[in-house]
């Protein structure tokens, strides 16, 4: 039996990226309007979405998983849309294969919810993976809650085309969203009470627009404009592509004060002939280049990557590469990963696919030696005092959890609330976090 009701209560599940996070946000903003109400914990919801992510390994297998656990005892199930980039990717081998589910609705197409809700609950089953021109954030809510720390999607899409990455397939060509509709909604966060925003984007570095006197700019200049809202407090930006690093943006890490000194830039390997075969169009020096200059910029500045082992044809020599990459860089914290063939991609079909036993040897050295330097980096901040924007409760009672500006996990007991911005000494530093003691208030 399909739901045949409009839906009273919801629930969206996000997986993925930061920006599936925002995307979550957004559709549940988009349901809260039509009058559909957040399901609590533990309830089941009348409507399910499963925000999907297409970028590694057994996604689909997983969002049918998903769906098979969502069938009630009766055999009935609640109202389901699955979208994000396995909806864009596999949306027709989903409404073949999974019955229950009623949606299909793609990363650019889910403004249109509310009617495709309309018409399944008519009893049709509608799929809309469209990537219009026009983009859907106009005919989105405008943005009236926010926790402390928010995101902000102002680019999507890619047009690299790294061999390995669906991207550029699921989320399609790069777009920027207008300056003056970015400005709009970091304003509106910051009256919700957002104290940090993090802008975010596929390829955030590409963000271009045109500023109010009409002058072209970039994520450097949109970061300085932002940096003007008085209640603001923080600018973080994700992720960042090596050759679209600017001079105005390395500037800018020197400059601004809010923003923190943090930067999250992918090199995936350290090998040039792996590289190329990436279609990374940088090489290992050109990536060390950059960094040096943000480092001269910003010395304090914390720095993060994306690695991907095992990519086909990386010989155990190539690999060596990534590690030697590792120990002169001296991560603050990374993310790495084995290559995952996805369907449709240049590398899936590349000669020299790695065996899985080889990728696991290699991920585990790799991992050894990130984590390796992710400790040195929380123990060589104690000492420091430093602001925390307090997020949320710790596990322990009176705990309380925030950020450091180097993006750590800072643990640390006070009379605080969420969303102050608090000083700290960090006193302990260990793999995953740092504990510290609170010094009081940021004075204003
Ligand atoms: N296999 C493994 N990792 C991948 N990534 C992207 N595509 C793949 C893939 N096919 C990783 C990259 C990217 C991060 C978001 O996910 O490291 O930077
Ligand atoms: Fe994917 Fe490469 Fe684009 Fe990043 S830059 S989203 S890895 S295609």
């Amino acid at each position: 039996m399909r739901p045949t009701q409009i839906p009273q209560t919801y629930r969206v599940k996000s997986f993925g990226c930061q920006m599936n996070v925002y995307d979550g946000e957004r559709m549940a903003e988009l349901l809260a309007e039509q009058g559909i109400t957040a399901a609590p914990d533990g309830e089941e919801a009348d409507l399910v979405v499963l925000n999907t992510c297409h970028i590694r390994e057994k996604a689909a297998e997983k969002v049918y998983s998903d769906i098979g656990r969502l069938r009630r005892a009766d055999g009935s199930s609640p109202l389901i849309a699955v979208a994000g980039c396995v909806a864009q990717a596999e949306g027709d081998e989903i409404m073949k294969r999974a019955p229950a589910v009623q949606m299909v609705v793609g990363p650019q197409a889910y403004h249109r919810l509310p009617e495709m809700i309309r018409e399944a609950t008519g009893g049709k089953r509608v799929t809309d993976t469209d990537m219009p021109a026009q983009t859907k954030f106009g005919a989105l809510p405008k943005r009236k809650r926010s926790g402390p720390a928010a995101f902000l999607t102002v680019q999507e899409g890619c047009d690299k085309f790294c061999t390995y990455c669906v991207v550029p397939y699921t989320r399609g060509a790069e777009v920027s969203r207008p300056h003056a509709d970015l400005v709009d909604e970091a304003k509106r966060l910051v009256d919700a009470g957002a104290r940090e925003i993090s802008l975010l984007g596929q390829n955030v570095n590409a963000w271009t627009g045109e500023d109010a006197k009409g002058r072209t700019i970039g994520l450097d200049g949109l970061i300085r404009e932002l940096a003007e809202i008085p209640d603001l407090a923080r600018i973080r930006y994700t992720t960042s592509h090596p050759n679209d690093f600017t001079e105005g943006l390395i500037a800018a890490h020197g400059e601004v004060d809010k923003l923190m000194p943090f930067l999250h830039l992918p090199v995936q390997a350290g090998n040039d002939r792996v590289l190329k075969a990436m279609n990374r169009s940088h090489t290992a020096e050109s990536y060390l280049k950059v960094l040096e200059k943000v480092r001269a910029a910003r010395p304090d500045i914390a720095l993060s990557g994306d690695f991907i082992v095992g990519f086909p044809g990386e010989s155990d020599a190539e690999f060596e590469d990534t590690l030697a990459l590792v120990d002169t860089v001296r991560y603050a914290q990374c993310f790495s990963f084995k290559y995952s063939p996805r369907p449709g991609t240049p590398a899936a079909t590349m000669d020299g696919q790695i065996p899985a036993e080889v990728m696991t040897e290699r991920i585990m050295r790799l991992q050894a030696a990130l984590g390796r330097d992710q400790t040195a980096f929380n123990k060589a901040s104690v000492g420091k005092t430093c602001q925390v924007l307090v997020e949320r409760r710790g596990k322990l009672p009176g705990q309380w959890l925030g950020k450091s500006p180097w993006l750590q996990s800072v643990y640390f007991d006070g009379d605080v609330a969420i969303g102050d911005m608090v000083t700290v000494e960090l006193t302990e530093g260990g793999y995953n976090a740092v504990s510290a003691r609170l010094l009081g208030p940021v004075p204003a």
